[in-house]
C-alpha cells in the first residue's frame, strides 16, 4: 500500500526553546491532517523537548556521527539522538557535504550507524548548478545516492519504511528558485528506477522520494502533484506552523486529487 505523503521540516541551525510553541502548533495541526505524515528535525538541543511535547509528529536529527561513541569532542551519535527521542535522521544534506567535507563513503557509514540504532533515514542527494548546466545532473545524483545508501544485507523487509530519499538540487536550497516540474519528474523517475533495481519492486517501488529546495505553500501543490514526489523536505518554510502546515495541507490535497 502506498505510504502517506511525508512532509519534513529541517530547521537547520534555527531554534531555541522559544520555538517550542511553534512545534506544539505544528503538532496540533498535524493531528487534524492525518492523511499526511508530518515530522520535524530541529537542532540537537531541541530534540528531547520537542519529543516530550509532540503527540503526533515524529522528531528527528539533522545529522549524526558514524561511530557509536568515543573521543569525538562535539559530536553526537545515532544512539544518542535515538535516546533523546529522535525517530529518524537526515543524512547527506548538501550543507553537511559542503560545510563539513562529508564524502559519500562517510555518509554511507552514517546511514549504517543510523540503521543499527533503529533510526529511519532521510538520505539527501542533489547536484550543483554547474553540474546541471553541464547536463550531468542525473548521472551525478544516481552515483551519489548509490554510494551513500546503507547496506541492508538480507534485512530487506522494511526498506521502504526505513529509507526515504530526498532530492534537493543545491541551487534551489534557500534561493527561492525551484526545479521545473519536468526536471523534478525526470530526476525522481531516475531515482525510482535505481531503487527498484537495488531493492525490487515491492520495497524499492515504495520508498518515498521527497523534493526539497524552496518549497513553500504557494508552490507546494504543483511540486507535490508531480509523479514520484512522495513529499517535501522543507527548510525556511518549516519554521512557522502557518507556512509549514500550508505545505502539509497541499500534500493532503495532492493525495486526493
Ligand atoms: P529551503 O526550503 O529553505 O530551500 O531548504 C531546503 C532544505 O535544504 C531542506 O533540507
Amino acid at each position: 500500500m502506498p505510504q502517506r505523503p511525508y512532509i519534513v521540516g529541517n530547521w537547520k541551525m534555527h531554534g531555541t526553546r522559544a520555538m517550542l510553541s511553534e512545534a506544539r502548533a505544528i503538532d496540533r495541526a498535524a493531528q487534524r491532517h492525518m492523511k499526511v505524515e508530518v515530522a520535524i528535525a530541529p537542532p540537537y538541543t531541541l530534540i528531547h523537548p520537542v519529543h516530550r511535547e509532540a503527540e503526533q509528529i515524529a522528531v528527528g536529527a539533522q545529522d549524526c556521527h558514524h561511530e557509536e561513541g568515543g573521543a569525538h569532542t562535539g559530536d553526537i551519535s545515532a544512539t544518542m539522538v535515538a535516546d533523546a527521542g529522535a525517530k529518524f535522521v537526515i543524512l547527506g544534506h548538501s550543507e553537511r557535504r559542503q560545510n563539513h567535507g562529508e564524502s559519500d563513503a562517510l555518509i554511507k557509514q552514517k546511514t549504517n550507524a543510523a540503521l543499527a540504532a533503529g533510526l529511519r533515514i532521510i538520505l539527501c542527494c542533489g547536484e550543483s548548478e554547474k553540474t546541471r548546466e553541464a547536463g550531468k545532473a542525473v548521472n551525478f545524483v544516481k552515483k551519489q545516492l548509490k554510494a551513500s545508501l546503507p547496506d541492508f544485507g538480507d534485512d530487506t523487509d522494511l526498506i521502504s519504511e526505513k529509507l526515504t530519499v530526498a532530492y534537493e538540487p543545491i541551487w534551489a536550497i534557500g534561493t527561492g528558485k525551484t526545479a521545473t516540474v519536468d526536471d523534478i519528474a525526470e530526476m525522481h523517475a531516475e531515482i525510482r528506477t535505481l531503487l527498484v533495481s537495488l531493492y525490487g519492486e515491492e520495497q524499492g517501488g515504495e520508498v518515498r522520494i521527497l523534493y526539497g529546495g524552496s518549497v513553500k505553500p504557494e508552490n507546494a501543490s504543483e511540486i507535490l502533484g508531480t509523479p514520484e514526489v512522495g513529499g517535501a523536505l522543507v527548510g525556511g518554510a518549516s519554521l512557522t506552523a502557518d507556512s509549514f502546515m500550508g505545505i502539509a495541507l497541499a500534500a493532503g490535497d495532492a493525495e486526493e486529487g
